[in-house]
């Protein structure tokens, strides 16, 4: 049995509430909270890029011995720092971790942790004495008064992978799916994304209904509990789950929707993070529903545009409860600063010295890892 044996979680301490976006944006804000779906959303600061986050999401779960027994170390991201060297290695080092490890980055969009994850199973199944860290690191960037501006959102999420696992043993058949589109796309050179908004929406359901449909026997088998999105806005998952009304029961429907709700809190709370967003509504779920047993089976429906989607299940184990840590992470969303529209647009507009120089990053952290310097095109973390 292998799967998830601890999930840790990292955000910036500091958001924008979307209510004062769409009063700066001059948009009902009904649009954003309702027609959307969110309510706040992270922004980083230039001292919390992905390898940062990585390793503050990864720091709170590790012991010694997981910092022993890990022998693949996985960044997957779709903002990578580097377009050669792995974010992993930064974060392997950050976590002091020792050298006899796989470290590497895994890029496809939004699905790429859930690759990571694959990889990881089947490493934990050939070397079961040792374990996988699978860490999702991602800003979500469209640009100022851009549409997809109310979906940004930064965070990072760190799944230990393990032979008995503590929270969710992995099923081994998985549905999914590729097929070469331009929803979504950034292009090496842009520190923004572009979007085809509503195709994306589009491709992103039709994906869902097709992994759906194809699974339809490993789910009539045995049904599922909850059933989990890759999450860009919290609207999106909902549309997702709208198109099963006519093929479940009505007390399925309920109980799928009545965890749905409790998926989304934190990336409500959040935005998008992109690889790490599914990996967020599985963390939400499990520290906001009291109503799941052991043996509960999830569903979880992972989308990368371009697009590869991919529909998988695990199975909570007993006591899974015991290795959460609610309270860490809903003090974590309470206590982050909220910014002025005029804060943000100004953290939005900074950026790294592109010309060799030395730059000192700022920061208000006082803690936790952090990039504070960048020279001669290298960066330098602590
Ligand atoms: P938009 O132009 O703001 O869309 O773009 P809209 O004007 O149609 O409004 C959005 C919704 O708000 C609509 O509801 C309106 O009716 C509603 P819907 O028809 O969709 O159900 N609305 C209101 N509701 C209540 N009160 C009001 C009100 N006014 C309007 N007063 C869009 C929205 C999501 C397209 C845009 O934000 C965007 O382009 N976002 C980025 C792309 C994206 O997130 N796509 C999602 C699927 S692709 C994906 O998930 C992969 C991704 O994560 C990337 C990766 O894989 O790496 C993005």
């Amino acid at each position: 049995m292998v799967g998830i044996d601890k999930i840790g979680f990292y955000t910036p301490q500091q958001y924008l509430d979307l209510k004062d976006l769409a009063q700066a944006r001059q948009v009902d804000p009904n649009k954003y909270l309702i027609g959307i779906g969110q309510s706040k959303m992270a922004v980083a600061d230039m001292d919390q890029d992905i390898v940062a986050m990585a390793a503050n999401a990864a720091e709170e779960i590790l012991d010694a011995e997981d910092r022993q027994k890990i022998g693949l170390l996985i960044v997957a991201t779709e903002s990578g720092v580097d377009q050669s060297k792995a974010a992993a290695l930064f974060v392997q080092e950050l976590l002091h971790l020792h050298h006899n490890l796989r470290a590497v980055e895994i890029k496809e969009a939004c699905y790429g942790a859930t690759a990571a994850l694959g990889w990881a199973y089947d490493f934990v199944s050939l070397h079961p004495e040792q374990k996988a860290l699978v860490i999702a690191s991602d800003i979500a960037r469209y640009g100022l008064k851009t549409a997809g501006e109310v979906t940004q959102g930064a965070g990072a999420v760190a799944l230990l992978i393990s032979q008995k696992p503590r929270i969710l043993a992995l099923e081994k058949q998985s549905i999914y799916r590729s097929q070469n589109a331009n929803d979504f796309w950034r292009p090496n050179y842009s520190q923004e994304a572009f979007a085809r908004g509503k195709y994306s929406e589009e491709l992103y359901l039709q994906m869902f209904s097709q992994v759906y449909q194809q699974a339809a026997e490993l789910i009539s088998e045995k049904s599922l509990a909850a059933l989990l999105f890759h999450i860009p806005f919290s609207k999106m998952g909902r549309k997702a789950l709208q198109t099963l009304t006519t093929q479940l029961t009505d007390s399925d429907y309920q109980r799928l929707e009545q965890r749905f709700n409790k998926s989304i809190i934190y990336g409500k709370n959040v935005g998008n993070i992109y690889t790490g967003s599914l990996y967020l509504s599985l963390l939400s779920l499990l520290e906001n529903d009291d109503t799941l047993k052991p043996n509960d089976r999830i569903g979880l429906f992972s989308y990368g545009s371009g697009a590869v989607a991919e529909l998988f299940f695990g199975r909570l184990q007993p006591g899974y409860q015991n290795s959460l840590n609610p309270h860490k992470h809903q003090e974590l969303l309470a206590q982050r600063k909220k910014l002025t529209i005029k804060e943000y647009e100004q953290i939005f507009q900074q950026h790294l010295v592109t010309d060799g120089s030395s730059q000192l990053i700022p920061s208000k952290r006082e803690t936790g890892h952090r990039l504070f310097k960048v020279e001669n095109h290298e960066r330098f973390y602590k």
